[in-house]
């Protein structure tokens, strides 16, 4: 077995969406220095030059540009930019997204907030791919990576709209595979508990020790550990997986409640 190429993605370009900070640019960091040219993008530009500019430092290709994934219009410059700078996309890593912290409770959340969550996490993952496709199938190589979340399969309180969302990622996931495939392979990835910023706006010591009890290997996922799965399924490694959604928790379960 010739195992030379499996991670190689030395030519190829990567969007990160939501790649300033937490999972996002644990992502941006792992694929640049497996070689691959990385464009950082979030709705927080400086914050992503802050990102772009460490992963330069540390010798990789980074550039950042400036997108609100909720915004049709910085979706398709988003693309439109990284064609006119790198010439073509091969991976994409639907990241940005958000909702939950346990306040979506019916007698909080109004139906356009719910509506939000749902533009944020499914829409425009949905339209990023539609954006990203022709350009892909042109370069003869393509992996999405969508970020989903443990809470798609788990039930509980005052998480509807972030929950259900995330769902359909992950059912997202498996039909676009067929939509896409054969040249374009999309694929999910459902992370338990990370310690980023959104989680910290959350986590109590007693929600930590709760989840603990509930998770084998005995702490909380760190944005590097979500990284090493958006690089398998970036790589020519997982050249056989398409439609697939890998949850990394730890080996358990980490809710709220
Ligand atoms: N941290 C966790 O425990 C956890 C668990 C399961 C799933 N996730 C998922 O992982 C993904 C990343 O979460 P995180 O914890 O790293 O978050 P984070 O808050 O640490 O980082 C999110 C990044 O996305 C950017 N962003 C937010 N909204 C955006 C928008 N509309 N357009 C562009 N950029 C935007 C922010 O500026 C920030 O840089 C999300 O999809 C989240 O639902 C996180």
């Amino acid at each position: 077995m010739d195992t030379s190429s499996l991670f190689d993605i030395k030519d190829k370009t990567a969007i990160i969406t939501g790649g300033a900070a937490g999972i996002g640019k644990a992502s941006c960091q792992i694929l640049a220095a497996f070689g691959a040219q990385v464009v950082v993008s979030d709705y927080d530009l400086e914050a992503a030059e802050e990102t772009a500019a460490e992963i330069r430092k540390s010798g990789g290709k980074a550039t950042a540009f400036r997108c609100d994934v909720t915004k049709d219009e910085d979706l398709v410059a988003l693309v439109d930019n990284t064609i006119s700078h790198f010439g073509g996309i091969h991976i994409l890593v639907n990241n940005a997204g958000g909702g939950g912290g346990g306040k979506e409770s019916p007698d909080q959340i109004e139906v356009a907030q719910f509506k939000k969550v749902f533009e944020l996490n499914v829409f425009s993952i949905w339209r990023l791919c539609q954006l990203v496709a022709p350009h892909m199938r042109a370069a003869g190589y393509g992996s999405i990576v969508n970020i989903s979340s443990m809470a798609s399969i788990n039930s509980s309180p005052a998480i509807s709209a972030y929950a259900s969302s995330k769902a359909a990622v992950n059912h997202l996931t498996r039909n676009i595979a067929f939509d896409y495939g054969p040249e374009i392979r999309v694929n999910a990835i459902g992370p338990g508990a990370v310690r980023t910023h959104a989680l910290s706006t959350v986590l109590t010591p007693e929600i930590e020790k709760t989840m603990l009890k509930h998770t084998p290997l005995a702490r909380l996922g760190e944005p590097q550990d979500i990284a090493g799965a958006v690089l398998y399924f970036a790589a020519p490694i997982s050249s056989w997986t398409s439609g697939q959604v890998l949850f990394v928790n730890g080996g358990g379960v980490q809710t709220l409640n």
